[in-house]
């Protein structure tokens, strides 16, 4: 087996798609290595993932910072420090700076619970049900400069059906993100991503 690809997983909330990460680590399906887990928020359940499965944890509260610019300063420390590859964020909440995202080009990955490019931003299940879609889903991209709008690596599609709820259709939507993130990561890890344009092809 080759050598599993270091990563780094942002977090800032529940941490059940670093869980998935683990989980695919642990089983053998993600040929992958945790170096650090970061959250901006030190509440995170995802750091009590971390304690369980003995994972460096660091937080960066971005609370305790006086600016953006500072608050990104400490993440780029930790993450040259860690020596990762590909840096996965799993529900971090902070928008990275154009500058920080080139840094990194095409080393940063996001998962999305909607079907890009339809509803980016914040609450995308809550836009979808609303908007009375018949299918949503989730996306994993690259990250560019803007918002949910890298190049997509893959993506996993939910029917809506009549007897949904907001909640419901979130929960659905969750269990295909558990699965296609390690899936993309993997396809990484493997050398097989490509990126032409806005395109992604997968070898
Ligand atoms: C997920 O819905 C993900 O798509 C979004 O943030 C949420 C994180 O959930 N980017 P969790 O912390 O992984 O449970």
């Amino acid at each position: 087996m080759t050598k599993p690809i270091p990563i780094a997983v942002l977090v800032g909330g529940s941490g059940s798609n670093l869980q998935a990460i683990i989980d695919a680590i642990e089983s053998g399906k993600l040929n992958a290595e945790i170096k650090v887990v970061l959250s901006h928020n030190p509440e995170a359940y995802a750091l009590k993932r971390c304690e369980k499965h003995k994972l460096q944890a660091v937080i960066h509260n971005h609370k305790s910072y006086s600016n953006r610019d500072e608050f990104e300063k400490a993440v780029l420390q930790t993450i040259i420090e860690s020596g990762v590859e590909l840096i996965c964020l799993a529900g971090f909440m902070r928008l990275l700076s154009p500058k920080f995202v080139a840094r990194f080009s095409n080393k940063i990955v996001n998962i999305h619970p909607a079907l890009l490019p339809s509803f980016p931003g914040l609450h995308a299940q809550k836009q979808a049900f609303e908007y009375g879609v018949k299918v949503s889903g989730c996306t994993v991209h690259f990250v560019n400069e803007y918002l949910d709008a890298g190049p997509i690596i893959c993506q996993a599609i939910v029917p809506v059906k009549e007897n949904d709820t907001e909640e419901t259709l979130a929960a659905k939507i969750l269990e295909q993100e558990h699965k296609i993130y390690s899936e993309a990561i993997q396809l990484i890890a493997e050398g097989r991503v490509k990126i032409s344009g806005r395109k992604v092809l997968i070898k």
